[in-house]
């Protein structure tokens, strides 16, 4: 499977993704990703920054909330609709448009920085995205992105409950099986069931690497490993919101910022 039908398969989750995902039904991202992700995030003020795999914009506008000149691309044409009706809306300055982040539209050293919110995971040829998000960024620039934690969410995964329905542990296993576009089906968990019966489940193409090849594949494409996030949800957050307890057993998202080498504005 490629990157175009990939992008089928988002754009038919595209409209009861946006639906729910407004409606406050995607917690693991508002709880407990987002917040971490936005932590981690150095200062954009000012800067032009460019958001991969956008989807309804959700992200792109916090982080264009913090002073950045937002970009924000995906694959899926219904996603980007719904982002450039919210832009229409309550205007913050942001340009979306739909492409793939395998061949990026835009000039060499366009960018300041790059963000990408759980979905390079989702795109088979990580090795064309990392080498366009470093053609695209200047030199200084940093990458940050978020995926599914490869240890801890390979293609097999089980909560192991108590009595009580509290997970104690997570079953993994295939670690090193890539899973080349196997289609996952679900849907928020939190979304009342009268909803969740009158939209389509999710079919996403699920593709795994070992965590080595993250750290390979983004040292080949020449950038400089910065820093590492493993977002870990306090009692407080896992008491208000039972469904992130799963993460505080072991890491559910991974987050790494790496940098392509350089002084920005500079020689390298
Ligand atoms: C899990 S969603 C995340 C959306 C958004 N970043 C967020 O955090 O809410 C993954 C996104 O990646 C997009 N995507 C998948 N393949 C892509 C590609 N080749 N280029 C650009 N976007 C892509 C999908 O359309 C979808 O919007």
């Amino acid at each position: 499977m490629n990157h175009v039908t990939v992008g089928e398969y988002w754009n038919a989750n595209a409209e009861a993704w946006t639906k729910l995902a407004r409606a406050g039904h995607d917690v693991l991202r508002d709880q407990l990703n987002t917040p971490a992700f936005l932590a981690l995030l150095p200062p954009v003020d000012g800067l032009a920054g460019l958001d991969l795999g956008c989807g309804e914009g959700h992200n792109t506008r916090l982080v264009a909330r913090r002073g950045a000149r937002l970009t924000g691309i995906d694959i899926a044409e219904v996603f980007i609709r719904h982002a450039q009706a919210e832009e229409a809306r309550a205007p913050l300055g942001i340009t979306y448009r739909q492409a793939s982040a395998v061949e990026l539209p835009f000039a060499a050293e366009t960018f300041d920085f790059a963000i990408a919110c759980m979905s390079l995971m989702d795109i088979p040829e990580t090795e064309q995205v990392l080498a366009e998000a470093f053609r695209v960024l200047r030199p200084g620039g940093f990458l940050q992105f978020s995926i599914l934690h490869p240890c801890f969410n390979p293609p097999h995964r089980r909560s192991l409950r108590d009595d009580d329905r509290r997970t104690y542990a997570i079953e993994v296993g295939d670690y090193f099986i890539e899973a080349r576009g196997r289609i996952d089906e679900w849907t928020f968990g939190t979304a009342p069931a009268a909803l969740r019966e009158r939209l389509p489940k999710f079919k996403v193409p699920r593709f795994h690497r070992p965590v080595s090849q993250w750290l390979n594949l983004l040292l080949a494409a020449g950038f400089i490993l910065e820093r590492f996030e493993e977002p870990c949800p306090g009692p407080a957050a896992v008491e208000a919101h039972p469904l992130l307890q799963d993460a505080a057993v072991a890491a559910y998202f991974l987050h790494v910022r790496v940098r392509r080498p350089g002084r920005a504005g500079g020689t390298p």
